[in-house]
């Protein structure tokens, strides 16, 4: 039995100003149609054939979340948390979650801030990612590298484990920009997704064998859990567990790990760049949410506006993303550094 597990913890600071603690990035809606919280509940629900997924994010975002599923012939359950611890205390007891469904279920683990089009290849790859699970690896999904992008972690692949996969021979987190770029040259790098199955066991038995400490903390916070219908509340003791990403706390220290190389079409959506790329572009390269924007003489550049009409007119490379309150103009190469704005916002308080 195949239980995804979806995280849907961050705000995405890079795509102020449309999100923001409010309105994160799970609930854009890239080029409009369904949110990516949406799409990754739908994708969860088909390859899992129909197996309710767990929702792991803020109690804030929990009415917000159910409102956005409300159409979605099977209905999450929710994990929630008071506050972000990142994602190996959300991991370990959504893990916990898991062995109580089923003792020896496997997780698939799913960010909700994930745009994938190709999704056939991606329940491929789920399913070779299943299979290895099943022999007690922990599976990582990896994607070929397009550029030398700082803001991933990077796989080195290591000798076949099976027709689909690759040992993983070393895990580096977030590389500075020249070792990317040698990485990228080796073409034995791949990009980790951040998507992951493994069994529950296994990744409770990696915790126990990497991490003890947090393991031991999250099972104190397991035994104080109020459930209550559709939701699992965590108490303010998740306020003490460790803020670390599952990768630092497990993935780079772990033995059992193959990553598949995976060659669907992926993007973790990390700037406006990246929502730029996803959308059909006109002959100049120019982008819009809105059909009704008009561009004339421009290249390159991206508009995103709902509430009024934006004209363009003799742009170069531009990100132009207005909302009610707060309107964003910028260099399209600079997309990584609108993260500044908030927090220049946040020290203005
Ligand atoms: N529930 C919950 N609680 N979810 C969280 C929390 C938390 O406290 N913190 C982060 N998440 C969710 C985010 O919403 C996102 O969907 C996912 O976990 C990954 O967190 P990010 O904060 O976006 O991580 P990252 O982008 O810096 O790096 C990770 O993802 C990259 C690919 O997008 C790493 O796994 C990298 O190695 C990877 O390349
Ligand atoms: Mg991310």
């Amino acid at each position: 039995m195949l239980i995804p597990i979806i995280l849907s913890g961050g705000a995405g600071t890079r795509l102020w100003p449309v999100s923001r603690e409010a309105h994160p990035k799970p609930f854009m809606r890239i080029g409009g149609g369904k949110s990516l919280l949406e799409q990754t509940h739908e994708r969860a629900l088909a390859v899992s054939d129909g197996t309710t997924p767990l929702i792991v994010t803020n109690r804030d975002y929990y009415f917000l979340s159910r409102d956005e599923l409300a159409n979605q012939q099977v209905k999450p359950q929710y994990l929630l948390e008071p506050m972000g611890r990142n994602t190996a205390p959300a991991i370990a007891l959504a893990a916990m979650w898991a062995m109580e469904q089923k003792n020896d279920a496997t997780m698939l683990v799913l960010p909700a801030d994930h745009l994938i089009k190709d999704t056939p290849s991606f329940y491929t790859a789920v399913r070779h990612a299943e299979a290895l699970a099943n022999d007690n690896f922990m599976v990582l999904f990896g994607i070929k590298p397009k550029a030398p992008e700082t803001g991933f972690g990077y796989i080195e692949m290591g000798d076949a484990v099976s027709q689909h996969a690759r040992v993983v021979k070393r895990f580096v987190e977030k590389p500075d920009a020249a070792t990317a770029a040698k990485y990228l040259a080796t073409g034995n790098y791949v990009w980790n997704s951040g998507m992951f199955c493994f069994k529950a066991s296994a990744i409770l038995d990696a915790f126990a064998t990497y991490h003890p400490a947090l393991l031991e903390a999250a099972q104190g916070v397991w035994k104080t859990i109020k459930a209550e219908g559709d939701k699992i509340e965590l108490n303010a003791g998740f306020s003490s567990l460790e803020n670390i990403s599952i990768d630092y706390a497990v993935m780079e220290k772990a033995k059992n790990i193959a990553v598949i190389p995976g060659d669907f079409d992926w993007s973790d959506i990390g700037a406006w760049s990246a929502v730029a790329d996803a959308i059909q572009a006109d002959e100049s390269g120019n982008t819009s949410n809105n059909c009704q924007n008009i561009i004339i003489d421009s290249r390159n550049t991206h508009i995103e506006a709902k509430d009024r009409l934006v004209a363009a007119v003799g742009l170069d490379n531009l990100l132009i993303i207005d909302t009610p309150d707060a309107l964003l103009v910028a260099d399209k190469s600079r997309s990584q550094d609108v993260k500044q704005v908030v927090s220049r916002l946040k020290a203005s308080g």
